[in-house]
């Protein structure tokens, strides 16, 4: 652990990290632009220089390690020469976009000029070396060659991450130039994260290009619920609508990266087809109606079936998109107040789902390991042993919790399954199974609600709300704790409550509580983890 000072400030740093990480101990930011921590080193920039005690010259913080006693400057006049002149060079041929630049607000060209440049150029406007502009360089991103500063971090993510090299540098000098290699397109699954290590607007994305300003945007931390890795992402937002998601660094997740598909996901959640009210079933269609009388009516069902035939009247199923907290609170509603054995848990995904051996699983859910460590989907019913008991008249009232049957198992099946069943569907759009429902409870999606999720590996990270539920939708703990109390059970006054509660319940995770699962989550020991690939279903 070597001891140096940065900037007149000690510093115990462990061995092997760069000057720039060691700066970031003090809170010290040294500006750089090739240097990113998911990358090799690149050095070419020249940002990073700083002044090192008895080293003759300027150095790059990025390539130059911790050694003990070392004695740095990140502010010298040596120093801050140095930095305007590098930024007077990169700047030399950068076309006067800003004002039109999606990177504005986040590009450290701006930033950095404000901060370490603020020098008159001496370079007259129409000396500017003319590049190509708005290159389209496959599905997701578009180039813009004049203002790219040549830092490599998009051709070494090519090279290094996916391991596709589809982009490199061409020419010499100032004619140098980010491009295609001849017949490539930038189209691999993972291509959207070269905008994101892009410091400047040379790549944008062609998603997100002209949508909005990012300093409008509010940013909330989140988890990519397309399938069971569980990617770190933040959620950019403003007035509950959704512009983008970007991934956050979880070393144990998904490190820097997120795939395309999680990256688009955001527009899938806030679809058209969502359902605004809660709706009963009517003579020709559904009628809205209020909450309370929703689930009171509900309530009411129950209490009536269990009266008239029996506990296990009465089943339900829940899908693997539901968080821990939604899953704990429909498992007690079942198990406990009502004291039925059939209730399962439900996840499907397609036999053709993509997945690879990064980040992307095959199982398109986000909690079917927090299903199966409530014995959900491993133990007690099945759903297929709900759909023959509903099949042969025995079930009279089937809940349906944040899951579609229709694409596991098919219309036939389940218009013989369901024909003597009144359904009862939570969810968050209109779908295949809302077809089949007496009456529908509108729920948030993730980006709606606070909760949990356990991922592949058995990772329990948190969503946050980043903003209410549309119209009259509400997070589905709250839903199925207001139908608790209707049985007796605890008014929950958050999903926070409902965690501590659940975690309390396992040795593995007793004591666990929102905050201590802070921003990247617990490794839950003593679950399993499930092999690379396999596809859960009951
Ligand atoms: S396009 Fe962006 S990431 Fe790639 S070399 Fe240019 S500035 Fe760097
Ligand atoms: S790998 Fe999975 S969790 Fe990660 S971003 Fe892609 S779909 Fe989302
Ligand atoms: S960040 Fe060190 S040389 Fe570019």
């Amino acid at each position: 652990m070597p001891k140096l000072v940065i900037d007149d400030r000690e510093v115990t740093v462990e061995d092997g990290l760069n000057l720039i990480q060691a700066a970031e101990r003090l809170d010290i930011e040294v500006p750089h632009y090739c240097y990113h921590p998911g990358l090799s080193i690149s050095g070419n920039c020249r940002m990073c220089l700083v002044e090192i005690e008895k080293m003759p010259r300027l150095q790059i913080a990025c390539n130059t390690r911790v050694t003990e006693g070392m004695v740095v400057k990140t502010t010298s006049p040596k120093v801050k020469v140095a930095q305007a002149a590098v930024l007077e060079f990169l700047l030399i041929n950068h076309p006067i976009d800003c004002p039109i630049c999606d990177q504005a607000g986040e590009c450290k060209l701006q930033d950095y000029y404000m901060d370490y440049g603020a020098y008159h150029s001496r370079f007259p406007l129409e000396a500017k070396v003319e590049k190509r502009k708005v290159v389209d360089l496959g599905p997701q991103v578009v180039l813009d060659q004049e203002r790219c500063i040549l830092c490599a971090r998009c051709t070494r993510f090519l090279d290094e991450v996916t391991k596709t090299s589809e982009l490199g540098i061409f020419a010499r000098g100032d004619r140098c130039y980010i491009d295609l290699f001849p017949g490539k397109k930038l189209e691999n699954p993972y291509s959207g994260n070269v905008v994101d290590v892009c410091p400047v607007g040379a790549l944008t994305s062609k998603d997100f290009r002209f949508k909005a300003r990012v300093w409008y945007l509010e940013k909330t931390e989140s988890i990519c619920t397309l399938c069971a890795n569980g990617c770190n992402i933040d959620i950019y937002h403003r007035r509950g609508q959704m512009y983008r998601f970007r991934p956050r660094y979880n070393p144990e997740v998904n490190q820097y990266w997120m795939c395309d598909e999680g990256r688009l996901w955001y527009k899938e959640l806030q679809k058209e087809s969502r359902i605004l009210r809660p709706l009963v079933r009517g003579e020709q269609d559904f009628a809205a109606v209020l909450w309370d009388d929703a689930v009171n009516q509900v309530a009411q069902t129950l209490t009536q079936v269990k009266e008239e035939h029996g506990a296990n009247a009465i089943a339900g199923i829940i899908g693997a998109k539901a968080t821990n907290e939604e899953a704990y609170l429909f498992s007690r509603l079942l198990t406990e107040h009502v004291g039925t054995e059939l209730i399962a848990g439900l996840s499907w995904s397609p036999a053709e789902a993509s997945h690879d051996n990064f980040l992307i699983k095959a199982d398109k859910h986000p909690n079917t390991r927090g299903l199966q460590a409530m014995g959900l989907l491993n133990g007690g019913a099945s759903t297929a042993d709900v759909l023959a008991a509903a099949a042969k008249g025995a079930v009279k009232v089937l809940l349906v919790f944040a899951a579609d049957l229709v694409p596991a198992f098919g219309s036939e099946k389940l218009d013989a399954a369901l024909s003597h069943a009144k359904v009862i569907v939570f969810d968050t759009d209109y779908s295949g199974t809302t077809e089949y429902a007496d009456m529908v409870l509108p729920i948030g999606t993730a980006p709606e609600t606070d909760g949990t999720f356990t991922n592949y590996a058995g990772r329990v990270q948190r969503i946050r709300q980043a903003f209410p539920p549309p119209g009259e939708a509400k997070p589905g703990w709250e839903v199925l704790s207001q139908l608790g109390i209707k049985f007796g059970g605890t008014d929950y006054l958050s999903s926070a409550e409902i965690f501590a509660e659940l975690a309390n319940k396992s040795p593995a995770s007793a004591g666990l509580t929102y905050s201590k699962l802070a921003s990247h989550g617990v490794q839950l020991l003593g679950v399993e983890q499930s092999p690379e690939r396999t596809m859960a279903q009951s």
